[in-house]
């Protein structure tokens, strides 16, 4: 893939149906939970991006073997004991902030040393989310600033932990299960709900998970050990990499969409809750479910009335990957539009906060920026012809992405550095891209 991709004209006017790859969460968590399981597992429409073959390495280096065919992913997994590394064994997660956090978890009562590093972006984000529980379980961890590279070993004798998780963090809540998997006795979580795809997949799995729900808070617990044998699962569309398109239709005239089998779980349908509340024209369609995860086909319809939102802070969650481009969105609408403790969108694979407020005052957006909260005065009538270069975004692939919905909805000469960065979720993004009519060179 060429690194550098030059954007000069608008894309003009579609009506398609596309498929999207696989979720990229779900990717991940099928391979750690494979690598626990007794037995083969096999995936089918696994995600094969840069993130999801780091986690697949990983595995192979903690003495797990997989296998990847056309139709479908296998691995041999050995139970919750079957890891088999030396001393010293050098983990590289690359960018992969889920991978990252959630392999502590099963690192929990490994005997010897592995020495977690990453690309240049990870290395600056933060782990002290993951290590204090951790810590809590008898983890032993190495680290200077809490930051990569980091040195874990396991702990013979794991207790059980209580844990009050207050960033609203699917990752952190998900290392914490996966270590309560080989903890005796009952670990409890209150949490702030985020993504819920390691509790359905445990529930999936039969797991000895239970969940009770506030209207804030999730209370979960879940009582080591139980081995678990070999499982099939089907991996549906990743709603993050669908949103890219749900939102180059919107923002392009007399465009339609159809975008299959997509999931669309509650906890990550924030993005069309906004955007509809924003009065986007949204459809789910022809709903089903698969192991446990909810799948619809997604209907887009563009349209030029689109109004600011006053975002509720418990959408946040909901649709934390997804902010660039509702920020982009509210660039183009009527209205100033309000978004308030957000802060975690400043530890993502770039600053995304610092990023966006930037990337809209130079397309000619006025916004307000905080610490921890955004303001967009919305320019229904937004036209651009000038020179656009994008470059030192941490190589975040959504920063990336982003780039390129904009070039092609508003117009204006773009120059879009580092795009080999969208390897990280969405191989073939830029080939849907141009399938679609967009020219890109
Ligand atoms: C993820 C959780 C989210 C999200 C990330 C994937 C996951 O991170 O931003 O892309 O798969 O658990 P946080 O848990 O840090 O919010």
């Amino acid at each position: 893939m060429k690194k550098i991709a030059y954007i000069k004209e608008k894309i003009e006017s579609f009506s398609n149906t596309i498929y999207i790859p696989g979720d990229k969460s779900l990717s991940i968590r099928w391979i750690l939970m494979a690598s626990q399981a007794v037995g083969t597992s096999i995936a089918y429409n696994l995600l094969r991006s840069e993130d999801v073959l780091t986690a697949l390495n990983a595995i192979k280096k903690l003495g797990i073997s997989y296998k990847i065919n056309k139709n479908n992913c296998k691995i041999y997994g050995k139970g919750l004991n079957g890891f088999n590394f030396k001393n010293n064994t050098i983990i590289n997660a690359g960018n992969s902030g889920t991978f990252s956090r959630l392999i502590f978890g099963l690192l929990v009562k490994t005997k010897n040393q592995i020495i977690l590093k990453g690309d240049n972006s990870l290395s600056k984000r933060d782990f002290s989310r993951v290590i204090k529980p951790m810590q809590m379980f008898g983890q032993n961890i190495k680290s200077k600033n809490e930051k990569l590279p980091i040195k874990i070993k396991g702990t013979n004798y794991p207790r059980p932990i209580i844990y009050d998780e207050k960033k609203g963090s699917a990752q952190v809540k998900s290392c914490i299960l996966l270590a309560a998997m080989k903890t005796p006795g009952k670990t409890k979580i209150k949490s702030i709900p985020s993504r819920d795809h390691t509790e359905k997949l445990f529930k999936y799995l039969n797991l000895p998970i239970k969940i009770k729900k506030n209207k804030k808070k999730d209370f979960i617990s879940y009582e080591g050990i139980k081995n678990f044998k070999g499982f099939n699962y089907k991996i549906p569309g990743d709603i993050s990499s669908s949103s890219f398109f749900m939102v180059l239709t919107l923002l392009t005239k007399n465009s339609k969409i159809l975008i299959k089998n997509i999931n669309v779980n509650k906890s990550r349908t924030g993005i069309i809750d906004i955007l509809k509340m924003m009065k986007a024209k949204i459809a789910l369609k022809n709903k089903k479910n698969y192991n446990g995860e909810d799948i619809a086909d997604i209907f887009v319809k563009s349209t030029n009335e689109l109004k600011s939102i006053n975002c509720p802070i418990k959408m946040n969650s909901r649709s934390i990957d997804e902010f660039l481009l509702i920020f982009l969105v509210c660039a183009k609408a009527s209205g100033v539009s309000k978004f308030n403790k957000i802060e975690e969108l400043r530890h993502k694979e770039t600053d995304r906060l610092k990023f966006a407020n930037n990337f809209l005052n130079n397309i000619g957006i006025k916004t307000k920026i905080t610490k921890d909260s955004f303001k967009i005065y919305g320019n229904p009538n937004l036209k651009l012809n000038k020179k656009y270069i994008i470059k030192n975004f941490d190589k975040d692939h959504r920063a990336c992405m982003l780039s390129f919905i904009a070039a092609l909805t508003l117009g204006g000469k773009w120059i879009i550095h580092d795009t080999d960065s969208i390897n990280t979720s969405f191989p073939n993004f830029i080939s849907l891209l141009k399938n679609l009519g967009a020219k890109i060179s």
